[in-house]
């Protein structure tokens, strides 16, 4: 018997078996792995990945500007300090690109007259270059007021901040 199989295979033991059948499945895999990374790797396989939008595309998350907070969206109507902070001093501390400066009780007292109501709607549509909703997009109206109401307080208006809905 054994003597029978010797004549007509070389796998003798089970781990020989194992051996031969693991290695008709990953030689071939391997093989075609280094064949389509042969061809992936030829500069002339995508024509359009050197297009100005490809490459555009590529880089672009590096130079994105996020002016949202993460995870913001669950947790209720935020803080007018709270946003301030995040989103609007980028420019309103500093006074870059004509912003009104928090503390300049001359520049706020201008925008101030129109009412919470005039900025607000100012502040939600965009204004000169400041982009809508002073850039945070998820900002409710609310949350929008209550940061406006902040500043406009550290800049010598007093304003009331609008409750949130429900208490
Ligand atoms: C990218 C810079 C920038 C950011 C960020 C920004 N602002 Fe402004 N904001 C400006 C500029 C510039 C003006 C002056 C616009 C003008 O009068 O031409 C302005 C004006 C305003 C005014 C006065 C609008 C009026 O009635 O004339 C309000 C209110 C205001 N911003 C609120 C906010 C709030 C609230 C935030 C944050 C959520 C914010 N801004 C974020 C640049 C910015």
């Amino acid at each position: 018997m054994s003597e029978h199989e010797e004549h007509t295979s070389f796998i003798r033991t089970p781990q020989q078996l194992i051996v031969v059948v693991v290695l008709a499945f990953v030689v071939p895999v391997i093989a075609i792995v280094l064949l389509v990374q042969v061809i992936v790797n030829r500069p002339s396989a995508d024509p359009a990945a050197m297009q100005p939008e490809a490459v555009a595309a590529r880089i672009q998350p590096v130079g994105r500007v996020e002016f949202g907070a993460a995870g913001a969206a669950s947790q209720g109507p935020r803080t007018g300090e709270a946003i301030v902070k995040q989103m609007c001093s980028a420019c309103h501390q500093t006074g870059a690109a004509g912003a009104h400066k928090i503390g300049d009780k001359a520049a706020w007292g201008k925008v101030a007259k129109a009412g919470l109501e005039g900025m607000l709607k100012n502040a939600i549509q965009g204004k000169g270059a400041m982009p809508p909703r002073g850039g945070g997009a998820d900002l409710s109206d609310l949350e929008l007021a209550r940061a406006i109401v902040t500043m406009a307080n550290q800049s010598g208006a007093n304003l009331k901040e609008p409750a949130a809905p429900g208490k």
